[in-house]
């Protein structure tokens, strides 16, 4: 019997770019979901791939597709998979967890020690069906754009970054106007912050930041940090810092800015060791937070923002069908873009 086909973008040898290929669609196991892909969004990682860079060559092996952050809907349901139905409106989680380590156990699947990842270590969702664990199908309200759910895997790191802190009342500083660090802006905003100020180096970013409400968006190439905090009435530092960049001149800026007692959550990757400020840190008091992924419950909390209230569709800027996914990748290496959204329900 011949495999039924599909179209998928793979990344098919070690080198740049990407190829839209017939591939076999995936055949769900035992405990596993197949899932028929309506609409991807185009993650920092999947440039990384795109592009072939240094971290790309030590995770990826090709062939591959490639891919982890979308909406779509179950098509069909491995042997033993209960509660779910094909038709619902999903998304997933794109760690994939052992369940069997200590923080399996205790809740923290973030953290869990043998975690692979969906579109990084087995075939991703650049396609139009994709294969998951049941227990990583998030099922998602039909009221939601899926636009917007396309992206929620980014908008996870987002809430995952800014809601480990009470924020009600809160300064909070973004250094980073990524899709992520504009994202976390609405956060901040919905979640009660007083001002919100974000940095960039990059206008067109700094101007999306805007629209998702910043009460500043600094651009620190030509602008100074001081004088805008006094302009928006920042007497003693932040209170809060979301770094968002990986870039160790932004950690060494927002250290510098933070009041005594201030608390930072760390998402930015950077490309090489950075440097740290022990003295200021200790002197200050300030905790620092890694954060990797998301926890589950963000999922929950992201459809329930949404239906709160919270836009976040003011970062998406571009829109193609799937066959035109080097323009998304164009946009996306040309630093004017925010979130680009690839439709895999028209060609
Ligand atoms: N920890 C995790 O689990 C996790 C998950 C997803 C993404 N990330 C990381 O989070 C970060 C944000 O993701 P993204 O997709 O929005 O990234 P991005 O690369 O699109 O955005 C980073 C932004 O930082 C800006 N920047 C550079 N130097 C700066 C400086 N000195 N001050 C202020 N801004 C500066 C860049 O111009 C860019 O707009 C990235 O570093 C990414 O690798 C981490
Ligand atoms: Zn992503
Ligand atoms: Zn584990």
């Amino acid at each position: 019997m011949c495999a039924k086909m599909m179209d998928a973008l793979v990344k098919p040898s070690a080198g740049p770019g990407l190829e839209l290929r017939q591939v076999p669609v995936p055949q769900p196991g035992p405990g596993e979901v197949l899932i028929r892909v309506h609409k991807t969004a185009i993650c920092g990682t999947d440039v990384h791939i795109y592009n072939w860079d240094p971290w790309a060559w030590d995770h990826i092996k090709p062939p591959m597709v490639i891919g982890h952050e979308y909406v779509g809907e179950i098509a069909e349901l491995g042997a033993g998979v209960t509660g779910l139905e094909v038709g619902q409106r999903v998304s997933g989680e794109g760690h994939i967890t052992c369940g069997h380590c200590r923080n399996c156990h205790n809740g923290n699947i973030q953290w869990c020690k043998n975690t692979t990842s969906v579109g990084v270590d087995r075939d991703g969702a650049f396609a139009e069906y994709v294969c998951i664990p049941a227990s990583n199908v998030i099922l998602i309200p039909e009221s939601l754009p899926e636009d917007v759910v396309a992206f929620f895997d980014a908008f996870g790191n987002a809430a995952h970054t800014a809601l480990m802190w009470n924020l009600v009342g809160e300064d909070v500083l973004i250094t980073g106007a990524g899709p992520i660090g504009m994202i976390a802006v609405g956060i901040c905003k919905y979640a009660g912050a007083r001002r919100v100020v974000i940095t960039d180096v990059n206008e067109y970013r700094l101007e999306l930041a805007r629209k998702m409400g910043a009460d500043a968006a600094v651009n620190v190439s030509r602008e100074d940090l001081g004088e805008i905090m006094t302009k928006q009435g920042l007497v003693e530092g932040f209170d809060i810092g979301l770094e968002m960049s990986g870039s160790g001149a932004a950690l060494k800026q927002m250290i510098s800015v933070m009041r005594n007692g201030g608390k930072i959550s760390l998402l930015g990757i950077a490309n090489q060791p950075v440097p740290m400020d022990m003295n200021t840190i200790i002197s200050k008091g300030l905790t620092l937070q890694g954060i990797y992924g998301r926890k589950m419950d963000n999922w929950h909390q992201m459809s329930y923002m949404v239906q709160g209230g919270l836009d976040i569709s003011p970062v998406i800027t571009h829109r193609f069908p799937y066959t035109r996914f080097e323009e998304g990748f164009a946009a996306m290496n040309s630093g004017r873009s925010g979130k680009v959204v690839l439709d895999w329900t028209r060609q």
